[in-house]
């Protein structure tokens, strides 16, 4: 009769109608054999009924399905929604209100899921920031608390204890610099403001700023050979120093003895241009690749944590990357080097 997958108020009270004027109409020719009688019989209640009960629908379910759906989409546009409400809604049926909402209920489970996510990245953040804080800190309150204990009788123990002390301070100051750079990093507070320069005069800078970590490990730092002639990048200079001076460091510290970092520079295509910070250093374990540039995380806690890095840098850098449009990536085998390389847009 009709698709009752798509019955309108309309539909569903013309259909009750028929129903309830039919008998009455044949009621009334059985009880009078006046045909006319029946006949105006069946359209009177046909009448009364299809209107009655397409008010009752309009009014008590039709509605409160709208007000459900006023709910639903309330965080839509004002004007959208009253277009919605007035123009589409009444011509929608149950079926289709149906689907719209599952479709909903599909999006506010995406929505928990996400929430759940946050929370767990919360809750794992807080427990990593209070252990990397506990270490420098008790350590710090051990010092102190021996000087307070009579070490400051010896002067030389008082400075060596002291110089412990102030070598813990400066690793929470580390912790806490990097701390707030993720956190406004990963808030978007941080603006982009890229300009035009030349990639290997900062690379040449930062070898600079970190030879004397290089030197006490006898670290050799260069630029590739063939990768010289100047570059010019489109990028925030000084973030992109930042993530350099973390790369470079990180080469340094997990490189050899009298080894190198060596710096290459490449023009991938037209747009792009590869920057690879490389290193004969220990290497990074197959299972960590993957890893590396979470927040915290570090392949062999105890020899990196006695380095002191804040195990913040690498995830900083994949941030500052990310933030360009760009990726960062890593290549590595154990004992024999570690190579990160990102990209970054053509000057
Ligand atoms: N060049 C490298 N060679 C070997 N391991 C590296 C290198 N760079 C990073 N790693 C590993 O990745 C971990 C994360 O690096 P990062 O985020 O900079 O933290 P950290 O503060 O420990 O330097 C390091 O702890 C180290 O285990
Ligand atoms: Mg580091």
């Amino acid at each position: 009769m009709f698709n009752t997958k798509n019955i309108s108020p309309d539909n569903l009270s013309f259909f009750t109608a028929v129903c309830l004027s039919v008998p009455v109409g044949i009621a009334f020719y059985i009880i009078s054999f006046k045909w006319i009688d029946a006949l105006i019989a069946l359209v009177i209640v046909f009448i009364l009924s299809f209107f009655l009960i397409r008010f009752v629908l309009n009014k008590f379910i039709y509605r409160k399905i709208k007000v459900i759906y006023k709910y639903i989409y309330q965080t839509k546009a004002n004007k959208r929604e009253e277009i919605y409400q007035k123009y589409i809604l009444p011509k929608k049926s149950i079926e289709e209100v149906n689907s719209d909402v599952e479709k909903w209920a599909e999006q506010q489970a995406a929505v928990i899921d996400d929430l759940k996510n946050n929370e767990r990245y919360r809750r794992e953040f807080l427990q990593n920031l209070a252990h990397e804080i506990k270490t420098p800190i008790f350590a710090i309150q051990g010092y102190i608390d021996s000087l307070l204990d009579g070490a400051l009788e010896n002067p030389s123990l008082t400075k060596k204890f002291l110089e412990n002390a102030s070598r813990n301070v400066g690793r929470m100051v580390e912790l806490v610099r990097d701390l707030d750079e993720i956190t406004k990093l990963e808030s978007g507070e941080q603006l982009l403001h890229k300009k035009k320069f030349i990639i290997q005069e900062i690379i040449r800078e930062v070898f600079e700023t970190l030879s004397r970590k290089a030197g006490e490990k006898n670290i050799h730092c260069s630029i590739k050979k063939g990768c010289e002639q100047p570059v010019e990048v489109f990028a925030d200079k000084e973030k992109i120093v930042r993530v350099l001076i973390n790369l470079v460091s990180n080469a340094i510290k997990y490189g050899k003895n009298d080894g190198h970092v060596t710096a290459g520079v490449y023009n991938t295509d037209e747009q792009h241009v590869l920057i690879e910070i490389s290193d004969d250093g220990i290497g990074i374990a197959e299972q960590h690749l993957s890893r590396i540039f979470e927040r915290f995380y570090r392949t062999d806690t105890g020899r990196s944590r006695n380095t002191g890095g804040t195990g913040l840098g690498l995830a900083i850098c994949k941030h500052i990357i990310e933030a360009h449009g760009k990726s960062i990536h890593v290549r590595s085998k154990e004992d024999v080097g570690t190579t990160i390389g990102f990209t970054l847009d053509k000057g």
